[in-house]
């Protein structure tokens, strides 16, 4: 397992703690819901598969459940798909997925209808393993699905070691890093949620 795996394996104890401040990151939970699917593109349908990218222990999927038709999601840490059987446990559609960080996603090619991953592509080092999200992310989207993510904006800091991440330095940049691949840009933001967060949001037509 390489350093960046093993940061995201902590013991269970310290899994909540490490991420941020427990009681903030449960209030924030509607916030952050709102931040990636009150826009024209992320409308949550009845009908939709959704699939979270890095979804940790499912703290947005549960959230989402009610208002679709499944709640997949996710995540390179066997502890937080661990934890998150324990935090999913008894809801309805919902399921978590260990993948390798180069790893295919468990689902047919074009068969989700929304992808998100909010706090995750900031973590992920280098730009071929953040290519290799993007075009599993393709691969997995219906035709006219889309792909809302959020990242940093700045250097990356070794501060704080799962801040270690290959960062854009814009929305335009970051949407720019998709367009090769097939995807198109719906919009670009900058500072929606804190100011050095940038959002981009695509299709795949
Ligand atoms: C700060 S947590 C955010 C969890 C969740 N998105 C939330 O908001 O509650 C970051 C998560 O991204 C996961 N992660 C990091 N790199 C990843 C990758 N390449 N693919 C999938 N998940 C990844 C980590 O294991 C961790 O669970």
């Amino acid at each position: 397992m390489n350093d960046y795996v093993k940061f995201w394996n902590p013991a269970p104890s310290d899994l909540r703690q490490m991420i941020v401040n427990p009681i903030i990151w449960d209030q924030e939970i509607p916030i952050h819901a709102d931040l990636i699917f009150n826009t024209p593109f992320t409308r949550l349908q009845p009908d939709f598969t959704v699939l979270e990218v890095g979804c940790g222990i499912g703290r947005l999927m549960k959230h989402i459940v009610p208002q679709v038709q499944s709640s997949c999601g996710v995540d390179i840490s066997q502890t937080m798909i661990e934890e998150s059987h324990n935090y999913l446990r008894g809801v309805p559609n919902v399921s978590t997925f260990l993948v390798e960080p180069e790893g295919a996603y468990p689902f047919v090619d074009g068969t989700v209808d929304l992808v998100y991953s909010f706090l995750c592509l900031q973590h992920v080092p280098g730009r071929e393993l953040l290519h290799h999200i993007y075009d599993e992310v393709f691969r997995v989207l219906k035709p006219g699905g889309v792909f809302r993510c959020q990242t940093h904006a700045g250097c990356a800091t070794d501060s704080f070691a799962g801040y270690v991440g290959s960062w854009y330095p814009s929305a335009e940049c970051l949407a720019q890093d998709f367009v090769g691949r097939g995807f198109t840009v719906c919009e670009t933001q900058t500072g929606l949620g804190y100011s050095e967060w940038l959002w981009a949001t695509l299709c795949k037509p």
